[in-house]
């Protein structure tokens, strides 16, 4: 099965999730679903949508507690039934200035609370443009790793989002995508053996009910992280079929 991760970004009122969590109540899923909401709305959205969705959140503290004001503990996230953590998604490394070494510190804090880590990386238009798409992704991947040694069997899943492709329209080729999966696999078999080449690959970014059947049938992406899809509940019943 392949894993679908909804990202809602700061996006969904309360009213919204209600509607979407209704919408989707009675629906079949022939894939894995996850969603990240806004985490003031993880609460509401595990009481409403059971347990077929499993519900996550879009980022973390690094730390455990303390005077870090505005910030969510991997403990709390995890005492309000979160499965699943996005980490270094690529607005919180622009908007935010969040850096591998921070990221690494995140990844680890929230795998030994038991949350699921979505790490994300991915290139910018002009690192594409100028072939360092390949080497861009391993730094990404070995810095915001580093301090990471093992992983309950599953919790540890990475995320290829090319920049150039979250919110616009613009979707990496399958054979793009599938380049860059590949050289990961590869990266994490050498980096951690078995356990690294079975971790699971996501693509990111633009992906819609049109477009993801040819993406998914990839060998080696193993699911996506859906932004502006996942916000209607038919696009990503869509996705999920
Ligand atoms: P998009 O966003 O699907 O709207 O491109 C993807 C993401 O940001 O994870």
């Amino acid at each position: 099965m392949k894993l679908i991760v909804g990202n809602w970004k700061m996006n969904q009122t309360l009213s919204q999730v209600k509607a979407f969590f209704e919408a989707t109540a009675h629906a079949s899923y022939k894939q894995t679903a996850w969603i990240a909401p806004q985490a003031l709305h993880i609460s509401t959205s595990l009481s409403l949508a059971g347990a077929k969705i499993k519900i996550g959140a879009q980022n973390c503290s690094e730390h455990d507690s303390g005077a870090f004001t505005g910030e969510n503990s991997p403990a709390s996230l995890k005492d309000a039934g979160a499965s699943f953590v996005l980490v270094g998604h690529s607005e919180r490394r622009q908007i935010f200035g969040e850096q591998n070494k921070t990221l690494s510190l995140k990844a680890a804090k929230a795998l030994s609370h038991k949350l699921a880590v979505i790490f994300c990386i991915g290139e910018t238009l002009a690192e594409r443009e100028s072939n360092q798409t390949l080497a861009v992704v391993k730094k990404q991947l070995r810095e915001g790793l580093e301090g990471i040694s093992s992983w309950d069997e599953g919790l540890l899943i990475v995320a290829y989002e090319p920049v150039w492709a979250i919110g616009t329209g613009k979707v990496a080729t399958p054979a793009q995508a599938q380049e860059v999966h590949a050289a990961l696999r590869a990266e994490l078999k050498e980096m951690y053996g078995e356990s690294g080449a079975k971790v699971r690959l996501l693509y990111g970014g633009s992906v819609k009910p049109d477009n993801v059947v040819e993406l998914m049938s990839q060998r080696d992406i193993d699911g996506a992280l859906v932004g502006g899809a996942s916000l209607k509940a038919n696009d990503f019943l869509a996705l999920c079929q």
